[in-house]
């Protein structure tokens, strides 16, 4: 079965429950996950297992999970109106809209607890469980998305240089990418060198999977993208500091770049990760 099909079955049948007379919640709770979305950083997770550890792939799923959880989460949170204040989200109406803040904001909480949660209770080793925690936490936090959703929606109006903006987009977005490449590589024991190897690739996809993002926003109507688009002109995007050529052109080199590293990975991590990253690497916008 393919990755993508089985990642969709798997989290159609452990969508997060929330029993209790609250009348909405636990709907609110599924309806962002169950709406759909690329499911772009567990299939890298899972494509890492199945190049080196085919076998591991079904210990992995909540693992994976745990990663989309965590990701659904800060789209619901950077959607809300103290955020980016978006009306679309994933081909549906953002939470807050069809239901309240509170809501949102509380499902966004659960989402994120609970991402931990899976991992925790995943069927892997305690050390290895451990690992992946510890590096979810990093990079989706503090050190990571965190950090740069913060600087994302504080520096608004206020233009940085390129290596700031790089900075932002590197913490808002690429670590987590960076990560999930890498817990694969920690669910399957890999050697460091090649932890470190995938952590960085993952850097340079999830850079330039942002500099994309910002182009979609340019470039696309919200009907197009599924999610609220033209939001950005308050933001330090690639657009608004170097222009969509600029943007495109940066988006180009990072391209090549990360072509480049991909041809040094064992051909099965190869082949997996190209059939996920062809259309960033081999650029159709
Ligand atoms: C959107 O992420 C937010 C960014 C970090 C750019 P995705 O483009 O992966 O959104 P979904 O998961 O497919 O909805
Ligand atoms: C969001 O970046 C990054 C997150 C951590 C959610 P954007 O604000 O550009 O994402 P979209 O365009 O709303 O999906
Ligand atoms: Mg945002
Ligand atoms: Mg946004
Ligand atoms: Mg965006």
């Amino acid at each position: 079965m393919k990755l993508q099909t089985l990642f969709e079955e798997y989290l159609l049948n452990h969508l997060p429950k929330s029993q209790s007379f609250h009348p909405i919640f636990e709907k609110a709770l599924q309806e962002m996950l169950s709406a759909g979305g690329k499911r772009f950083r567990p299939l890298l997770l899972l494509s890492v297992v199945q190049s080196y550890e085919s076998l591991l792939v079904k210990n992995a799923l909540p693992v994976a999970l745990g990663v989309e959880l965590l990701h659904t989460y800060s789209l619901i949170h950077d959607d809300l109106p103290a955020m980016d204040d978006a009306f679309l989200r994933r081909g549906y109406p953002t939470l807050h809209t069809t239901y309240d803040e509170v809501t949102a904001i509380l499902v966004g909480d659960a989402l994120n607890t609970h991402s931990f949660n899976l991992i925790a209770n995943a069927p892997l080793s305690s050390d290895v469980k451990i690992e992946l925690i510890k590096l979810l936490s990093q990079d989706g936090g503090i050190d990571g998305m965190i950090i740069g959703q913060a600087i994302d929606c504080y520096f608004e109006n206020q233009t940085l240089n390129l290596e700031q903006l790089e900075f932002l987009h590197i913490h808002k977005t690429a670590k987590l990418i960076a990560a999930s490449l890498k817990m694969g590589a920690i669910i399957c024991q890999l050697d460091e060198a090649i932890q470190k190897d995938l952590y960085s690739f993952g850097l340079d996809i999830g850079l330039l999977f942002q500099i994309q993002d910002d182009i979609i926003d340019e470039t696309q109507t919200s009907q197009e993208a599924g999610k609220t688009t033209n939001n950005d002109a308050s933001k330090n995007s690639f657009i608004n500091l170097l222009g969509l050529n600029g943007a495109k052109k940066s988006a180009n080199d990072l391209a090549s770049k990360c072509e480049a590293q991909l041809n040094g990975f064992d051909d099965a991590l190869q082949n997996h990760l190209k059939i996920l990253l062809e259309k960033y690497l081999y650029r159709h916008l």
